[in-house]
Formats: structure tokens, sequence, C-alpha cells
């Protein structure tokens, strides 16, 4: 009999570094009917990531990079995802900063997450510098990737309040898992859905 398939969905890339939480989340949310994407690829610049047990698992396509020479490996980069039909990228907890080069040749889009309130702590420790700063909110950010860390136009965002005796610990558990919300409704937005 005749398998019947639905609507052909986007080919999607996820870039991680470490842990694959929102890869993990990326790839469930693939598999929902409503999803509009499929991941197709995952590359990672660390090949002790945790989260690479996640395409080993679910069998999807994957490889490591160790970006010695970045502009070479963007460009070998460049050509598996032109084999695969990429035609989104999702970077999720990766390290690096994507050259202005290889954003220009990926003629579609890019997406990234960062755990704050944009354009509030660009980079690193996120929580531990909200909480210095006494703030009363922080939260989580989906954008689109430029050549600059952390500043392209912001897709959505979500509020997370701190309490009172919030350590880094717990408040980066109460924003991973407002990532894994915001995350999808980031895609399905920008692919007008
Ligand atoms: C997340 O907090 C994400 O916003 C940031 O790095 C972390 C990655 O977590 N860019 P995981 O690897 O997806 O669990």
């Amino acid at each position: 009999m005749k398998k019947l398939s639905g609507p052909k969905k986007i080919n999607t890339a996820i870039f991680i570094s470490g842990n694959g939480s929102n890869l993990r989340n990326l790839i469930k949310f693939s598999f929902l009917k409503k999803s509009p994407i499929q991941v197709k690829y995952v590359i990672s610049d660390n090949k002790i990531a945790k989260g690479l047990r996640y395409p080993k698992k679910y069998n999807i396509d994957f490889k490591c990079y160790n970006f010695l020479n970045k502009s070479l490996t963007e460009k070998k980069i460049l050509v598996d995802l032109k084999k695969r039909k990429i035609r989104l990228i999702c970077l999720a907890g990766f390290m690096r900063l994507l050259s202005r080069n290889f954003i220009d040749n990926f003629k579609y889009k890019i997406l990234n997450i960062h755990p704050s309130l944009l354009p509030k702590y660009k980079g690193l420790n996120t929580h531990k510098r909200a909480i210095k700063h006494k703030e009363k909110f922080s939260g989580c950010t989906v954008h689109f990737v430029n050549a600059k860390l952390d500043s392209g136009k912001i897709i959505l965002q979500k509020k997370v309040k701190i309490s009172k005796n919030e350590n880094y610990k717990t408040l980066e558990k109460k924003i991973l898992k407002q990532e894994h919300v915001l995350y999808p409704k980031a895609i399905m937005k920008v692919l007008n859905l």
C-alpha cells in the first residue's frame, strides 16, 4: 500500500556544542504532524558533546568539526548543507561565531537561541550576571543570526521572573524550560505558520 505523507517539511540542520536539550526538543517537535521542519543534519564543534547522543538515538545524520581552520571548515559545512538541501539552520548552544561569509553564503534562514532578554547579557554566564545585577526578570530570546555576537533581529522573547532566592542553576533550569517552548514557536513564526 502506498504510504500517505503530509506536506514536505523543511530540511533543517541543528548546530550544537554541549548538552543538546534544545536539539532534543527540536527533534521531538519535528516529529509532530504540525511541525514544518525535519531535522536532517546535526553539526557539532565538539566531538564529545553530550547532545550527540540524540542524532545517534534518532538515527539522524551528524558530523563533528574541530574548526581549527575556521574558513575551510565553514566551506566544508556549506557543501554538506547544500548536499542535504538544508533550508534552515538552528543554532542550539553552538559556542562559535559564524563568519559573515558563511552567513552570506547560506541563502536561507539561520536562527539562534540565547538565555537572556537580549540585548541584555549577550555572551556567556548570562544567569550569573542577571542575578548579580539584581534583575527582577530574565528570560530567553530567539533571533536571526548575523556576524556579531547575539545581535541579529529578535524573533521572539519570553520573560521569566527571578525569585528572591534564585541562584544561577535554578534560573538556568527555569529558563531552559521556556527555551523549549520558545524555539518551536519562533520557527513557526519565521516560516509564517
Ligand atoms: C541554552 O541555554 C541556549 O540558550 C544557549 O546555550 C544553552 C544550550 O543548552 N545558547 P542545550 O545544549 O540546548 O541544553
